[in-house]
């Protein structure tokens, strides 16, 4: 049983370009034990899920915002810094300075990178809102490209198109500059950005598409299907989740996390905030992704309540002052004490892995690793567990030998020594200690071809 579910979750991951997919298959292969996580994202790992946050560049120079940054979180969303006015001011002229200081912040922290956002209708530079027609279709596919070629290999999902559907109930396309060049505006954007960068795993990213009854969910939702049928390249759907009294939590919004997920893509919640912090709330959310295998992370929109685009609404899980709210150990809790999902994804697998891990039989003590890589022309994402053996360890060595030709790029989850030939990998702040036959995830992004990769893990 449990050799089958690895398989059907191992398989159903690499029809998947990025780790996330994996990650949320093995949390159907861990047992549902209590863990003893203390902080946001090595309690969100040991479930294989990620929790980030949005970074605002400006506030990294803040001591006490990059303690808690770097104590609780391991994924990041530039909040403003990708945008197309930021990346791109006038046309043909990239920016990405305030970006790169997030990504670098990121990498030197192991944190993974969430990229915000390739084509919106909004926070366009000017010489953007002043286009239409092809000229606008060609600028918007030539920003995509120039952007996500630019960060290739160091982000690990991209929110490709961002709140492209209208509110109310007309379950009709917002209209905008970018859709009145055409409906096909969206699946063009995906295709661009697949070509780009195809390691990264590629979301549509919304608001207001929690309650599985609004039109607006439901459009989106159908068109999500009608790409997963007709092969346009979406991997995840984002939920921004912004709750408030005008678009509060609703009790299915579990339904809408598994019917999203049910149509074979991952879902994650995006840019997370609660007016108020109801830690009740905050709870429920972190159930409810806890409950769908493919819900493969969380991130809340921004740190402090002082951080917030909403500061007036406190809704994040940490004072102005930098201490932790009631939703904060509301949100620890739930991932502590999460239940491992068992409804397994069912997207059939259609890209079978170059190279499928086998479970390592327990050692005792130490620890062993396996590798499990997504190769396509060029390069390839390798995911990486580490399972400790028969006692608890404190902190792991992996040595890995590339085969000559294949540079690391990117890595998420570890610190790095080498990036060429004999690399060695140790663990990070928050996922060094694993428990007796428990197992933690990371990875790398590399140029190349990944070949046979035979790891080697030491404990501490
Ligand atoms: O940095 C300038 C500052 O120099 C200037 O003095 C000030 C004057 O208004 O503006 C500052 O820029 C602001 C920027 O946030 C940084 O604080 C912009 O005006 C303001 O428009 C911008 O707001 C951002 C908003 O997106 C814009 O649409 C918020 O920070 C950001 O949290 C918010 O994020 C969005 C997501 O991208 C998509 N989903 C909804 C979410 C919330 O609106």
């Amino acid at each position: 049983m449990r050799n089958a579910k690895w398989k059907a979750a191992t398989r159903a991951a690499f029809a998947l370009t990025g780790v996330g997919a994996l990650a949320a298959g093995m949390a159907m292969l861990l047992p549902g034990t209590a863990s003893a996580g203390t902080t946001l994202g090595a309690s969100a790992t040991e479930k294989g899920r990620y929790f980030g946050t949005a970074v605002a560049a400006n506030r990294l120079s803040d001591g006490a915002y990059t303690t808690i940054l770097n104590r609780e979180f391991n994924s990041v969303t530039p909040e403003n810094e990708m945008k197309i006015d930021a990346t791109e001011p006038q046309q043909g002229q990239f920016s990405y300075s305030s970006a790169e200081r997030i990504v670098s912040h990121a990498r030197s922290q192991g944190m993974s990178v969430r990229g915000h956002t390739l084509a919106w209708h909004s926070q366009q530079p000017g010489w953007m809102q002043n286009m239409s027609g092809s000229a606008l279709r060609q600028a918007m596919l030539n920003h995509v490209t120039q952007v996500a070629t630019h960060f290739r290999g160091q982000i690990v999902t991209w929110d490709v198109v961002n709140e492209a559907f209208a509110d109310g109930s007309s379950g009709a396309r917002r209209d905008s500059n970018l859709q009145r060049t055409g409906n096909d505006w969206i699946e063009a954007a995906f295709r661009a950005a697949r070509a780009a960068d195809p390691g990264a795993k590629l979301c549509y990213n919304d608001y207001n598409t929690d309650n599985w009854t609004h039109a607006k969910t439901q459009a989106v939702y159908n068109m999500v299907r009608d790409f997963k049928s007709r092969g346009v390249p979406i991997d995840c759907v984002g939920f921004q989740s912004h709750f408030n009294n005008d678009s509060p939590y609703v009790s299915n919004y579990r339904t809408t996390l598994s019917s999203f997920a049910a149509l074979g893509v991952d879902v994650q919640v995006t840019e997370l905030d609660i007016q108020g912090a109801s830690a009740t709330t905050y709870r429920s959310v972190v159930e409810d992704c806890l409950a769908v295998a493919r819900c493969n992370g969380i991130t809340v929109w921004g740190i402090r309540d002082s951080d917030s685009w909403r500061a007036s609404q406190t809704p994040l899980l940490f004072n102005s002052n930098g201490s932790k709210k009631p939703a904060y150990d509301a949100v620890l809790a739930a991932l502590n004490n999460g239940t491992t999902p068992t409804d397994p994804p069912t997207d059939p697998p259609t890209d079978p892995p170059t190279d499928p891990p086998t479970t390592p039989p327990p050692g005792q003590g130490g620890c062993t690793a396996t590798v499990s890589v997504n190769q396509w022309t060029g390069g390839f994402v390798a995911t990486v567990k580490v399972t400790a053996g028969s006692s608890a360890i404190n902190g792991w060595t992996v040595g890995i030998a590339l085969p000559s030709g294949a540079t690391v790029t990117n890595a998420w989850n570890a610190n790095r020594s080498g990036n060429t030939g004999s690399t060695s990998w140790t663990n990070v702040a928050y996922n060094g200690q694993v428990g007796a036959g428990q197992a933690t995830e990371w990875g790398f992004q590399a140029n190349g071809t990944a070949g046979t990769l035979s790891p080697a893990c030491s404990a501490r």
